[in-house]
């Protein structure tokens, strides 16, 4: 019996096979938005060109063309390019390089300040804001803005990877950025051109067995599932030359408790102290 890699596949059946580590036949439906979407993979080393004029304005166009909750539009964006900021930035994000090494630094704001200002200029009461829903409201706008620009970057050919290691440091981070209260970093992105010396595959999922509910919740196939893809995680990791540990214990070892969450897990207390009583 022939192995995965003698088969000859279609370019929309080779994406389904990179993206889930197995065959999985043909899909329903294929064009360019699904190509770019399966081949996603975060880039963690770049080239030091800056982006083309313009590219940043097109990025946070295709931000803010994301669905935002009641139109509130509770995020901002912080483009940083100054390689000192960055260099700072990286420091405080656990020393990740690929912050100083990208070109262009993407922090993405939980913002209700906007709001309350408004409410300040008319002198008119705010007390919905202090509430946990309020905060909720803000990161997933900016999760969702900033998944477009992601999508948007690697539409044109630029890489991204998420820096949830903004969140280790959130007060730092806040002076560094001049951010007012009512204002968090959720995470930040690095975009820029890929270094192409430097090979990133697409990394597998779940199986959708494992993910993927029909009418109510059902844990059926989830072991059968993970046990799937931790061997296939494994042999991503092997052909990428890293530990090859698989999925389960990375994931348990990552959540086994707070000493593991980078300093994150007093994170409800700074946001307090930020201006987010949670209430
Ligand atoms: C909110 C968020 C925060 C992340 N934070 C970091 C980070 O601080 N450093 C990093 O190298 N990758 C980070 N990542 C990237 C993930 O590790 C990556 O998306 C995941 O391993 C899947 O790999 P892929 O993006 O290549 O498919 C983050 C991703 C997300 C969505």
């Amino acid at each position: 019996m022939p192995d995965d890699s003698e088969i000859t596949l279609s370019p929309p059946e080779r994406a389904l096979h990179e993206r889930y580590g197995t065959l999985m036949g043909p899909p329903a439906a294929w064009n360019d938005v699904l190509a770019a979407l399966l081949a996603h993979r975060s880039v963690r080393s770049y080239l030091p060109d800056a982006l083309d004029p313009g590219t940043l304005e097109l990025l946070v166009a295709a931000a803010q063309s994301a669905a935002t909750s009641s139109n509130l539009q509770v995020w901002s964006v912080i483009a940083i390019e100054d390689p000192a900021r960055r260099e700072r930035l990286a420091q405080l994000a656990g020393n990740q390089r690929h912050i100083a090494e990208a070109p262009l630094f993407l922090v993405w704001l939980a913002d209700l300040s906007r709001a309350q200002r408004m409410a300040d200029r008319a002198a008119a009461p705010l007390e919905a804001l202090p509430y946990t829903e309020s905060f909720v409201m803000g990161v997933v706008d900016a999760a969702l803005a900033s998944q477009n620009a992601a999508v948007a970057a690697e539409s044109l050919g630029l890489g991204i990877v998420y820096i949830g290691g903004m969140r280790n440091h959130p007060q730092a981070v806040a002076a560094e950025l001049g951010l007012p209260p009512q204002v968090v970093a959720v995470f930040g992105m690095c975009v820029g051109k890929p270094n192409p010396s430097v090979v990133t595959d697409v990394k597998p999922r779940l199986p959708q067995c494992v993910v993927l509910h029909h009418e109510q919740y059902s844990i059926a196939r989830e072991a059968e599932g993970i046990a799937a893809y931790d061997a296939s995680l494994t042999r991503f990791q092997q052909k990428q030359e890293m530990r090859p540990v698989g999925w389960s214990g990375s994931i348990l070892s990552r959540l086994k408790g707070p000493g593991s969450l980078s300093g994150r897990h007093v994170l409800r207390e700074v946001l307090a102290r930020m201006g987010f009583p949670l209430a």
